[in-house]
C-alpha cells in the first residue's frame, strides 16, 4: 500500500526527464500564478469523458486520439487548429460509418507541449546543445540560449492551451460541427481516390439521413449540430500538472489542464514520479507500453493506477513498431488477461516505426504504420481480446513528413514541406486514408463479436 496521496507528494519520488531551472524565484512565481488560474476544462467535463470510455471499455465506441507529437508556441493559429479539429472530426465520420459505433473524439492538443527526450543534449550542426524538450520547457532553435530552460514557458503553454480550446469549443458546439451543414465536410487537398470517393458517397448518405431524421423526429437531432471534443497531453512536466490539479480528498482531485494525461513510455517507472502523481487523480489516465515492459510489470502498473479496477480508468497504448507486434503484444494480452484486471487497449502506430534517412530526417513509413494497425486488429482478435482505440500523430495540413500512402511520398518529397520539430506526423490525407483502413476493420471487429 502506498501512503495517502495529495497533488505534491510525487516530489518525494525521483521525476525523469524534468528541465533543471536555475532561476528559483521565477518558478515560484509561475507555480503560484498557475495554481491559482482558472482550470482549463472542468471535473464534470473529466466525468463525462470518462462515461463516454466506459462505452469505449464495454466495445459499444471507439477511442479515436490524435494531433501533434508536439504543439509549438507559433502553431497556436486559427487556421491549423481549425484543419486538425476538421480532420479527427472527419476521420470520427468515417470510423462511426464503418464501425457503426460511436467515436470518442480526443486531440493530443492544448497543452501537448512538453517533450521527453533520449538524451539530455543534440548535436545539431557539430555543435552540442540541450536537448529541445517542448515549447513549454525551452526553444526548439539551434542556440545555447533559446536551449536554456525558463518557468516563465509554463505560463504561455497554459495561454496557449486556453486559446485553443476556446477555439476548439466555440468550432464544436456551433456551426462548424453541424452535420446539417455537409459542405464544412469537404476533403481538401485530397486525390480522387476510391477512399476520397468512398468518402463523397459517406457524406451523401448522412446527409440523407439528417434529412430523414429532421422530417420524422424534428427537434431531436440537436445532436447532430454538435460533437464531444476532448483534450489530452502526455502528464510529462510535473511542475505544471500539479499546479493545475485541484479538488480535495473527499470529492477527489482532477487535473483540470486536460481531460484525459498520458504517462509516457520512458516515465512509466514504478517506483518513479510520474506513476505516483497520476495515480491519485481521477482522470482516465494513458499508458504507453512499449517493448521493455514485462507482463508482470505492467500488471503492477495496472494495479497502482487502478487500484478499484474500474474498467475504464486505463488506457493501454501500446507501440511495439510493426515487426515486433507480434512478438510483444500476446504476451501483454495474456497477462491482463489472466489478472482480471481492467484496461483499454488502444494501438498506437507511430511511435515503434520511427526511422531515419540517409540524411538523417526522421520518418515513418505509410505501410508499416498501416501493418501494425493490422496486427493490431489481428492479434487483439485472436487472443479474444478487442482493440478500443487508435492514438495517431497527425495534421490537418498537407505536410510531407511520413513518406508513402496516397501520394506516395518518396524520401525527396521530405524536403518539400517538414513542419515538425519532433516527431513526422501523417498529413491530411494520409490520416483520411488510415481512417478508411481502419474502417473496414472496424465492420470485421463488429461483424465477429
Ligand atoms: C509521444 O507520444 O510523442 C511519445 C514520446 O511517445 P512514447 O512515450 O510512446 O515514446
Ligand atoms: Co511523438
Amino acid at each position: 500500500m502506498r501512503p495517502e496521496w495529495y497533488p505534491q507528494c510525487w516530489r518525494e519520488l525521483s521525476a525523469l526527464q524534468q528541465p533543471e531551472y536555475d532561476d528559483q524565484e521565477s518558478l515560484q512565481c509561475v507555480n503560484s500564478t498557475l495554481t491559482a488560474a482558472p482550470p482549463l476544462v472542468t471535473a464534470w467535463e473529466v466525468d463525462r469523458f470518462r462515461g463516454q470510455l466506459s462505452a469505449v471499455a464495454d466495445g459499444r465506441a471507439f477511442l479515436l486520439q490524435g494531433g501533434d507529437c508536439s504543439e509549438s508556441f507559433i502553431d497556436c493559429e486559427a487556421g491549423t487548429i481549425l484543419r486538425k479539429l476538421k480532420v479527427l472530426i472527419q476521420m470520427s465520420l468515417v470510423l462511426i460509418w464503418g464501425g457503426r459505433q460511436r467515436v470518442v473524439r480526443v486531440g493530443r492538443i492544448a497543452g501537448q507541449y512538453a517533450k521527453p527526450r533520449s538524451s539530455p543534449t543534440e548535436v545539431v550542426d557539430g555543435v552540442t546543445l540541450p536537448s529541445y524538450r517542448g515549447d513549454i520547457v525551452n526553444g526548439s532553435e539551434p542556440d545555447i540560449r533559446a536551449r536554456r530552460p525558463v518557468p516563465e514557458r509554463m505560463l504561455r503553454a497554459y495561454e496557449r492551451s486556453a486559446m485553443t480550446l476556446n477555439y476548439i469549443r466555440a468550432l464544436s458546439e456551433g456551426g462548424f460541427a453541424d452535420l446539417h451543414h455537409p459542405e464544412n465536410w469537404d476533403l481538401e487537398f485530397v486525390r480522387n481516390t476510391p477512399g476520397s470517393r468512398r468518402y463523397q458517397e459517406l457524406l451523401s448518405t448522412f446527409s440523407e439521413a439528417v434529412q430523414v431524421l429532421d422530417v420524422v423526429a424534428p427537434g431531436n437531432s440537436a445532436e447532430l449540430s454538435r460533437v464531444d471534443f476532448f483534450t489530452s497531453h502526455e502528464a510529462l512536466l510535473l511542475e505544471y500538472e500539479a499546479a493545475l490539479t485541484r479538488g480535495d480528498r473527499r470529492s477527489g482531485y482532477y487535473n483540470l489542464g486536460t481531460h484525459f494525461p498520458w504517462i509516457g513510455d520512458r516515465t512509466r517507472q514504478l517506483d518513479g514520479a510520474h506513476v505516483e502523481y497520476c495515480r491519485g487523480i481521477r482522470n482516465p489516465v494513458g499508458l504507453k507500453v512499449g517493448n521493455t515492459v514485462s507482463g508482470s510489470e505492467l500488471i503492477e502498473l495496472l494495479r497502482i493506477l487502478n487500484p478499484n479496477n474500474e474498467p475504464a480508468k486505463v488506457v493501454l497504448i501500446h507501440r511495439f513498431g510493426a515487426g515486433r507486434i507480434r512478438e510483444r503484444l500476446p504476451v501483454l494480452l495474456d497477462a491482463v488477461s489472466s489478472s482480471g484486471l481492467s484496461a483499454v487497449w488502444c494501438c498506437d502506430p507511430m511511435h515503434g516505426n520511427t526511422v531515419s534517412t540517409g540524411t538523417g530526417v526522421k520518418t515513418r513509413a505509410f505501410d508499416d504504420i498501416v501493418s501494425e494497425v493490422f496486427s493490431a486488429f489481428q492479434i487483439h482478435r485472436e487472443h479474444g481480446s478487442r482493440l478500443s482505440g487508435i492514438h495517431l500523430e497527425l495534421t490537418g495540413d498537407d505536410v510531407t513528413e511520413c513518406v508513402g500512402g496516397p501520394g506516395d511520398l518518396s524520401e525527396k518529397d521530405l524536403e518539400r514541406d517538414y513542419r515538425s520539430t519532433v516527431d513526422p506526423r501523417l498529413n491530411y490525407e494520409q490520416s483520411m486514408e488510415i481512417a478508411f483502413l481502419l474502417a473496414e476493420q472496424l465492420r470485421e471487429q463488429a461483424l465477429s463479436h
